[in-house]
């Protein structure tokens, strides 16, 4: 008798019909992992960004439709510079990267967050990438560079009033319309790596109904059985939005 291999069994737990469409990381521990292993802090990033690129091919593969990972907070300007200078080219690297096979990945590339206060070689690259695989149909990855929630929902607000007539109300809906996110669903399942239980102003707005999923996995380590672990997760949830009923997390 053939046995399934670990990863085929839980594989067939999970229901096709039941997939997030939108998924966010918080991708949280790649200090610790490099520490626990008497290595720098940049080789734990390094690491964390081959766990990215796995977790991209997961995502292909599982039918997410949008997946934002969370490269750079806005709270993060406030670590040491020389992680800073050594995080923003190891982006530039994995972006020059991916955008040498955006042709065979058919990855739609959009980066979210305050870009303007980014190194002017990285916004280029973002813009490069963004403009080259606009019309790329597969995975919508979204990557939120220099973002913070609050920090967004002021801006939204700032975009609205100056496009408004005077004294004209903001709504739900129009704010949603000048967030970074615009034309995204919003988010379904969000993962965390790291241990932490808290949200560090990661999507405030988008992730008012989302499914919250935290792992002590440190990031570099998380792998595609971890993946399917939080889809599997996100399928026993009963979602019911505020009403009584039960609503398919499909
Ligand atoms: C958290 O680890 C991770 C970051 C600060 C972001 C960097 C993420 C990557 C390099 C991976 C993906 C990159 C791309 C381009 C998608 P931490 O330093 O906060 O870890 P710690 O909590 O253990 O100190």
């Amino acid at each position: 008798m053939k046995f399934l291999n670990f990863l085929s069994y839980r594989k067939i737990l999970l229901d096709g019909k039941k997939i997030p469409r939108h998924v966010a990381i918080i991708m949280d521990g790649n200090g610790r992992w490099a520490n626990s292993k008497f290595l720098p802090r940049s080789a734990g990033h390094a690491s964390g960004v081959s766990a990215a690129k796995e977790v991209i091919k997961s995502a292909i593969k599982y039918n997410i439709n949008t997946l934002t990972l969370f490269a750079f907070s806005s709270e993060n300007w406030t670590r040491p510079q020389d992680e800073i200078t050594s995080l923003f080219s190891l982006f530039i690297k994995s972006i020059n990267e991916e955008k040498d096979k955006l042709k065979s990945s058919n990855i739609n590339i959009t980066f979210i967050g305050e870009r303007t206060s980014l190194p002017n070689s990285l916004q280029k690259i973002m813009r490069e990438i963004e403009v080259q695989s606009k019309n790329n149909n597969g995975l919508h990855l979204n990557i939120a560079i220099s973002y913070g929630g609050r920090s967004e929902i002021i801006r939204a607000t700032n975009k609205f009033i100056k496009k408004s007539p005077l004294k004209k109300l903001i709504s739900e809906a129009l704010l949603s319309k000048n967030l970074d996110t615009y034309g995204m669903p919003d988010i379904d399942l969000l993962i965390r790596t790291g241990g932490e239980k808290r949200l560090s102003n990661f999507l405030l707005w988008q992730l008012a109904y989302s499914e919250l999923y935290f792992t002590n996995e440190l990031w570099p380590d998380f792998k595609e059985s971890d993946f399917i672990d939080a889809l599997y997760f996100f399928q026993c949830r009963n979602r019911r939005f505020g009403s009584l009923s039960d609503h398919s997390n499909a």
